[in-house]
């Protein structure tokens, strides 16, 4: 530590708008893995948390799901908006006459019910069920790429957005197909899921947050999510999507209310969007920097596999999650109390050097490549990470012969919250 380096309480790893403008906190990260890797953040402006940097614990605590529980809060937002969506979760269950351990969707909920509900949908996301999709995949990722191709061709030197073109469309295609949602709301579901993310970025940077904006009903995306699962429930049985299985979920015997069916939907898509789009654009602008990483993956395409391993890695599109601990509990040498918070920081935890041998070089071929940014392997492990690394593998394999010949147009924005961030839009063009 240098003499200049402020004290480990002045340390800053919340402020959205620095993440903004510097980037994420990598130095702060890597400083708390070093001094202080389970660290209490007691700020102004936030309630306070155990901040957890190290690979090794979030293991511990995501695999410790009896303790650390999802229930009471899933993120850490600024103040007011934390104590705002914290009491309106426990409106939302009592409106549904929900006990605390089963609300609304299974990413919130705990144990049994956790894997009662996840069990209802999980089957969709097995490698077998991508191997069945793989023609609709390349198709899409062919139409995007030669779309942007096309783009590339007949614009100057402003370029083309390259977000806009393939990153969002990749996912959402291939996911509103597995749902079931009709083409003629595509469109229009997309702008909304757009909007809401873009919503919930600025509301996450503001003090006056509005609080009848965290309900379902209050969500645009859930209206048009309720007429999706309105069309496939009148167009009867027989077809075999996402919708279709969970408008007839049942658990324990009773058939899910329509409140949670909703909100299962609504969950899938959310949890699927912003995440792999986010991947796809941190990946292609790594490569378009890391020219040399990018020649040793176009000579060798074998490496797509290793590649979009490093690229879940290095872009680590979620930045936490949130638990609560329902018992004491020791990690690393430190007593966490029951009530307490902790936030499991996986982009610190993907620059661990005890993990990952020199883990600020970006390498496509890098094995072994343990890295969490589907989370540390518990009970809430991403459902839908086959999925995504399958959407990053082709999309990538894709654009490979059409990269080298590809620039940067200045630096993209990034857009995001505390939970999640990645840039927004990248402007590209024909290299000169
Ligand atoms: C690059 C893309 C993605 C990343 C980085 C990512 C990351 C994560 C992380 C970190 C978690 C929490 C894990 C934990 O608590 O231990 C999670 C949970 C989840 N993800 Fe993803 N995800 C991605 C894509 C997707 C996609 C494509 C879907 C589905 C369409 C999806 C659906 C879910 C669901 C349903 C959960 C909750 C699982 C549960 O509570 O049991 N994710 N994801």
């Amino acid at each position: 530590m240098t003499a200049a380096a402020p004290a480990l309480d002045r340390l800053d790893i919340t402020d959205v708008d620095l993440y903004h403008s510097r980037g994420y906190p990598w130095r702060e990260w890597d400083r708390l893995r070093r001094e202080a890797p389970v660290f209490w953040y007691e700020r102004p402006g936030h309630t306070p948390f155990w901040a957890i940097t190290r690979h090794q614990d979030i293991l511990r605590i995501s695999r410790a799901s009896d303790v650390f529980r999802s229930t009471r809060r899933l993120r850490i937002y600024p103040e007011p908006l934390d104590s705002q969506i914290v009491q309106a979760r426990l409106e939302e269950m009592q409106k549904v006459g929900m006990v605390e351990s089963a609300p609304l969707s299974f990413i919130d909920m705990d144990e049994p019910e956790h894997s009662q509900y996840r069990r209802l949908i999980s089957r969709f996301f097995t490698p077998r069920a991508m191997d069945r999709r793989t023609p609709l995949l390349r198709d899409v990722a062919d139409r995007r790429v030669s779309l942007l191709e096309r783009l590339l061709a007949e614009s100057g030197p402003d370029g083309v957005e390259f977000v806009d073109t393939v990153a969002v469309h990749v996912p959402a295609i291939v996911l509103f197909e597995m749902l079931g949602v009709s083409e003629e709301l595509y469109g229009k579901l997309l702008q909304e899921v757009d909007d809401a993310v873009r919503a919930s970025t600025a509301r996450a940077r503001r003090e006056d947050a509005d609080r009848a904006s965290f309900t379902i009903e209050s969500s645009r995306v859930a209206q048009i999510m309720q007429a999706a699962l309105e069309q496939r429930e009148n167009a009867g049985p027989g077809s075999d999507c996402l919708l279709d299985v969970i408008l007839r979920a049942e658990v324990g015997g009773q058939r899910v209310s329509p409140r949670q069916r909703l909100a299962m939907a609504n969950m899938v898509l959310f949890a699927g969007l912003e995440t792999t789009r986010n991947a796809i654009a941190g990946g292609v602008y790594t490569l378009l920097t890391q020219r040399d990483q990018l020649e040793r993956l176009r000579s060798d395409p074998s490496r797509v596999d290793s590649a979009t391993e490093e690229i879940l890695r290095w872009i680590s599109p979620v930045i936490h999650f949130a638990r609560t601990a329902v018992e004491d509990f020791e990690l690393g040498g430190t007593e966490i109390r029951a009530g307490e918070h902790v936030g499991m920081f996986y982009p610190s935890a993907n620059r661990d050097e005890d993990v990952f041998e020199d883990p600020y070089r970006f390498d496509v071929a890098r094995e072994p490549n343990d890295h969490l940014a589907f989370g540390g392997y518990g009970t809430h492990f991403c459902l839908g990470a086959n999925l995504a690394r399958w959407q990053i593998r082709e999309t990538v394999r894709r654009l490979l012969p059409v990269l080298p010949g590809v620039e940067l147009v200045g630096e993209p924005v990034w857009q995001g919250s505390l939970h999640v961030g990645g840039y927004a839009n990248l402007r590209v063009r024909l290299a000169a």
